[in-house]
């Protein structure tokens, strides 16, 4: 058996997974780890597509080397730039000196700024072991031919993808990526990664709407430009598993859909803060009168305990959201602040979702005042009356759940 996975003739997995780091940018949990992708090209020339993060250069270097022995890597190809991918760059050029590093004039400055390796070219010349390209120049490895194609903002601005004709596939950075390591396989038939109960389709959500969800302009964009290469053998991301014709088409029309804002399917998340339980008794109470009217999907957080990727997630996956606050400082609840912070970050726009509030105050209430302003800003309107409780939240207080949950369950 061979040691490095072949993903398609004389193409390698050399990437890594990794199931140590608590959060990844220090910002987003990772209960299935994560993998850092990189591919090797084995033609007459041997091309290596982007690196990985720091702690694996080791594991990188080889793999690299379990491939192709003594041979040099001739060309190291940057899809993208951010450091989870791009940290390996030094360790690899002094591996292979006479390595040409390729990329787009944005991507190169990076490498100056972030690596310190230059001088830059401009146009397509080689110089200083640097090849810039612009969108659409190709590179002839022998018998493959690979091509350039920028993708700005997705979600950085040097981001581009390299198409190979000759394998119909698609080396695509960050886009189609997702959280969660490989287990064993590469490819989603081999992880039969797209089935129901399998973590990939959840954390891909939770991946695009994290990181990439403020950019759905520019994934449009990308797509766009992606669809005349179609239908495609392969798309190999960054993160997460190498999609086949098996479960790509599904994985596109999910991308298409979240870089559109559109909801995923019918559910409603309830995303409150509580101190002490009154503000949650009211999200108790409306959950309850949700699902007495055959609301099945109810995601409850508070904001205490459910960490914001999550909540985040289940944004762009459902069509409905209620936020709950107590009045805190004549503000919102910090975590919800937070929480409302996010979503303005990443401008989701109404079309096709349903908003309400409710809040609670001890003596002068302001966080259902605040939650209706953020509604106007976002151009959301409310689909009921805020429900607001004064001091303790008893049943009596909170009946007008019940006009928020009818107006919820049939919007
Ligand atoms: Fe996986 Fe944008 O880095």
């Amino acid at each position: 058996m061979k040691r490095v996975t072949e993903i398609a003739p004389g193409i390698h997995y050399v990437g890594a997974n990794d199931r140590t780091k608590h959060r990844f940018e220090g910002l987003w949990p990772l209960p299935h780890g994560v993998s850092y992708n990189a591919y090797l090209i084995d033609d007459e020339r041997v091309a290596l597509i982007d690196t990985i993060d720091a702690a694996f250069t080791e594991r990188l270097l080889g793999s690299i080397r379990e491939v192709i022995g003594d041979r040099p890597v001739d060309y190291l190809i940057i899809n993208h730039m951010e450091p989870d991918h791009s940290a390996s760059i030094h360790a690899v050029r002094q591996a292979w000196p006479e390595i040409t590093i390729v990329g787009n004039a944005k991507t190169l400055q990076m490498v100056e700024g972030f690596y310190g390796i230059g001088p830059v070219g401009s146009g397509a010349a080689l110089e200083a072991g640097m090849l810039t390209v612009a969108d659409g120049d190709t590179l002839s490895l022998g018998v493959r031919e690979l091509s350039f194609h920028l993708i700005p903002m997705v979600h950085w601005p040097e981001t581009m993808v390299t198409y190979c004709a000759q394998d119909r596939l698609v080396f695509s950075g960050d886009a189609f990526g997702t959280f969660g390591a490989l287990d064993g396989g590469v490819t989603d038939v081999q992880l039969d990664a797209w089935r129901q109960t399998s973590y990939f389709p959840d954390e891909m959500v939770r991946y695009y709407s994290n990181i990439v969800g403020k950019y759905g302009g520019p994934v449009q964009r990308a797509i766009e430009k992606l669809r005349p290469l179609l239908p495609l053998a392969m798309v190999c991301p960054t993160h997460g598993p190498v999609w086949t014709s098996h479960a790509f088409p599904a994985v596109l029309d999910l991308y298409d859909r979240m870089s559109r804002y559109e909801p995923l399917e019918k559910g409603v998340v309830i995303a409150y803060g509580s101190m002490y339980g009154n503000t949650e008794q009211t999200a108790e109470r409306l959950a309850r009168e949700l699902a007495a009217r055959g609301v099945r999907r109810i995601a409850m957080h508070n904001l205490s305990s459910s960490h914001a990727s999550f909540v985040l997630r289940d944004i762009f996956k459902y069509n409905a959201l209620v936020i709950g606050s107590p009045t805190y400082n004549m503000n919102l609840y910090p975590e919800v602040q937070a929480l409302i912070d996010d979503i303005e970050l990443r401008g989701i726009p109404a079309g096709g979702r349903v908003f309400g509030c409710f809040g609670g105050f001890t003596w002068a209430g302001a966080a259902v005042k605040k939650l209706t302003e953020f509604a106007g800003r976002m151009g959301w309107e409310l689909a009921a009356p805020p429900v607001e409780v004064k001091q303790g939240s008893t049943p009596a207080k909170t009946d007008s759940c019940a006009d928020l949950a009818e107006a919820i369950s049939v919007g």
